[in-house]
Formats: C-alpha cells, sequence, structure tokens
C-alpha cells in the first residue's frame, strides 16, 4: 500500500513538472521550440496524468472503498445449514480455493487451504498477486468473526475494509443471506488445514491502475444487505439463481448470453443458442459428462466439473432459464 502510495505521489510530480515544461515550452520565442517541446511536453504530461489518475483511482477504491461495517451475526451452524453450504461451496469456491498442485493451480480437491496466485499461473503477473485463502480454520479466517466472512462474500471486503481484487469482482453480492449464512457454517465446520504459502492480493501500481480504469471488469454498484432468494423450484426463475451461484452468469454475463473480452480474460460464447436445441435430458447429459453434441468435449476453461454436481432439479431449473427468453 504505501509503495503504490509514493509511486502515486511521484507520478503526480511528474505530471506536475512535463505541465511545467509545456508551459515553458509554449511560452519559448523560437517557434520550433514552441511546437515540438509544446506537443511533446504535452503529451508527456497527457500520459502521466492519465496513469496518476486511473492509479490514484484503483488504489481509492481499492484502499478506501468506504466499507459497510461487517454485519454483527453469529450463524448457528445446524446441520442443514452445513449441508447447504457444503452443496454450495463444492460447485464454486472449490474451483479456486482448492488446495494447489506442483503447476501452482488448484486441484479441485480438498482441503480448501488456496494458494493459487492466478496473476502469476494465467499469465498476467505483471499486476501483482492476487492469492487465494486458506478457508479452512487453519487460515485467516480464524480471526474473522461470521460477519466479516459475509461481508467478504456480499461485498468484497476484507477484515481491514479494503475491496478485495478477485472476490469484488465475484457473483457471490447476490447469494441470498441464508445461503450466504450457510457457507460461513460450512466454512466454519471444516477440519483445520495449513496454508501452503502466502495469500491474498498484492497489486502493484500497474494493477492498481488497471483495476481502477475497469480493465478487469467494471467495478459493481453496493449490494443490499438483505437478500432473498427466490423460492426453489423448476422454474425460469429459481434457475437464474442456480445460474448465480453455479457462476454461470460470472463467466457468461449477468444474463448468461456472452460475455465480452477483458484485458485478462478472453472474450466468452453465448450458451443460450446451443442449449435451445437440446431436450432437458441432452443438456444434463452434457453438464455431468462435459462433452457437448457431436462428440465435442468443452475445453478446461469451462468448468464443467462443478456443474456437474448440481442437483437434478437444480440442472432442470437451470435448463428453464437458459431456454426462456432473455428479460
Ligand atoms: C475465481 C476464483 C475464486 C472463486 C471462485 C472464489 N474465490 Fe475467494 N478468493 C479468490 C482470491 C484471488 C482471493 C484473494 C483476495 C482477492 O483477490 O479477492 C480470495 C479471497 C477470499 C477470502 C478472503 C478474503 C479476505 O478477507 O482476505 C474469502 C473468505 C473467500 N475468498 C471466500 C470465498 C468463498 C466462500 C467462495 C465461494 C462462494 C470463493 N471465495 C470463491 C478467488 C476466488
Ligand atoms: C470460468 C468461466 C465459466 C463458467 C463459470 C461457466 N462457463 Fe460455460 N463456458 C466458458 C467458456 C470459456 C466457454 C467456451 C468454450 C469454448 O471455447 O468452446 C464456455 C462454453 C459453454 C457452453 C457451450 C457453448 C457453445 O455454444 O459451445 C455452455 C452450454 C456453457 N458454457 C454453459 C455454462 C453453464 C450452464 C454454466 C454454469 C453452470 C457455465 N457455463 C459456467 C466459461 C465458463
Amino acid at each position: 500500500m504505501f509503495v503504490n502510495i509514493i509511486i502515486l505521489l511521484v507520478l503526480i510530480a511528474i505530471t506536475v513538472g512535463a505541465g511545467w515544461l509545456t508551459w515553458r515550452a509554449v511560452r519559448a520565442k523560437r517557434l520550433w521550440v514552441k511546437i515540438a517541446g509544446g506537443l511533446g511536453a504535452g503529451l508527456l504530461t497527457l500520459v502521466f496524468a492519465a496513469v496518476a489518475f486511473f492509479g490514484g483511482k484503483g488504489l481509492a477504491s481499492t484502499y478506501f472503498p468506504g466499507a459497510a461495517p461487517a454485519p454483527e451475526l453469529t450463524v448457528a451452524g445446524t446441520p442443514e445449514q452445513i449441508a447447504r453450504g457444503e452443496y454450495l461451496v463444492n460447485l464454486s469456491c472449490i474451483g479456486c480455493h482448492s488446495a494447489v498442485g506442483a503447476d501452482g493451480r488448484p486441484t479441485e480437491a480438498h482441503p480448501l487451504s488456496g494458494g493459487w496466485n492466478l496473476p502469476a499461473t494465467e499469465g498476467f503477473g505483471f499486476i501483482g498477486d492476487m492469492i487465494t485463502e486458506n478457508l479452512t480454520p487453519g487460515g485467516k479466517l480464524a480471526g474473522y468473526s461470521d460477519g466479516e466472512i459475509f461481508r467478504v462474500l456480499r461485498h468484497g471486503i476484507n477484515q481491514d475494509g479494503q475491496l478485495l481484487g478477485m472476490m469484488s469482482l465475484m457473483p457471490y453480492k447476490q447469494l441470498s443471506n441464508e445461503d450466504t449464512e450457510a457457507i460461513v457454517a460450512y466454512l466454519r465446520s471444516l477440519p483445520a488445514a495449513e496454508s501452503a504459502g502466502p495469500t491474498g492480493d498484492n497489486l502493484n501500481f500497474i494493477g492498481a491502475a488497471m483495476f481502477g480504469a475497469g480493465m478487469f471488469g467494471p467495478l459493481q454498484p453496493p449490494a443490499p444487505d438483505v437478500i432473498a432468494a427466490p423460492p426453489q423450484g423448476v422454474t425460469a426463475e429459481y434457475g437464474k439463481y442456480v445460474a448465480t451461484f453455479g457462476e454461470c452468469r460470472g463467466c457468461h454475463g449477468p444474463d448468461v448470453t456472452g460475455s465480452p473480452a477483458t484485458s485478462v480474460s478472453a472474450a466468452i460464447p453465448n450458451p443460450r443458442p446451443l442449449v435451445g436445441t437440446l431436450t432437458l435430458e441432452q443438456f444434463v447429459e452434457m453438464m455431468r459428462s462435459g462433452v457437448r453434441p457431436g462428440n465435442n468435449p468443452f475445453p478446461d476453461t469451462m468448468p464443467w466439473k462443478n456443474a456437474a454436481k448440481m442437483t437434478d432439479d437444480d440442472l432442470a431449473a437451470l435448463y428453464a432459464y437458459l431456454v426462456a427468453p432473455v428479460k
């Protein structure tokens, strides 16, 4: 944090210096100094001003997001809550927070000891570190209150009130209070596992500037404090909620109609045209086997193994949502 703030101050100083040079050049007596110097120094001023502006914006939104206090909350941890939490966590969180393998990537297996440095393994290490947390009581969550874990999921804010680089972009802010509490209950019930190494965010100035400029995806509006899920059932309405906790909307866009490329990820297609040609049975078969019709397997970038763990009813609701008209 301090290094990044010093870099920001230096950049502001350079911007002011370049601005002063531009002023001097424009007022110079010789015409060529006026034109070449004015243009050169002017351009430099603009570039440094833009970098300082977006960097400053990124730093401000990360370090001072104006976070609401964590709710006062004690999760009871009933067997029902733990079972529901287990279902949800094994559909989504495990894809990033599971123990890492020799290649530094998650193994999708327990324990949820984290340690995946996304930028480093996915080819955007120049932004700094974003390392998944150990979600078992062997990691830093042991020192978090239930309300503070709730706030991570609902608002993407850590214990110190700072915005979390990756978690703030995830769709968990739309989970119901009931499901969010179920996740907390399940995480608390896990056996403690040791962390493999450091965890958490350490974005450098370039990362902060790109974050501030919305280059990882747009910063999301604040989420409400109370969210209720639609009634559970095989309906398009509940299917949209399945697409939320099943993360389809996180990648395929809010309406699951595809999403454009960002500076750190490729474009993701609209799955509706394909799903629209399938029966429910064919859709379930595809999601459970990872193979599209015509013997065309999903590539690794499509995390079908998580969706394969959904109940029949949830897959049927998802199907109903994907074949319904987009509202
Ligand atoms: C796309 C990968 C990804 C998924 C999926 C994901 N996380 Fe994370 N999580 C991260 C990363 C990366 C961090 C490190 C901080 C950051 O960049 O947000 C993190 C940090 C956390 C933290 C620590 C926050 C803090 O205060 O330091 C918690 C708690 C957490 N995640 C819970 C969850 C839960 C629960 C789920 C599933 C509902 C989940 N995460 C799903 C990537 C992910
Ligand atoms: C981590 C991001 C990610 C998540 C989460 C995700 N997908 Fe995908 N999905 C992809 C990518 C990338 C492709 C494109 C694969 C390719 O190149 O053919 C894809 C392809 C698909 C396709 C095939 C589209 C076609 O025309 O071939 C379907 C269907 C699909 N996804 C459905 C889903 C559903 C349903 C969910 C939620 C349970 C989901 N996806 C979650 C990234 C994701």
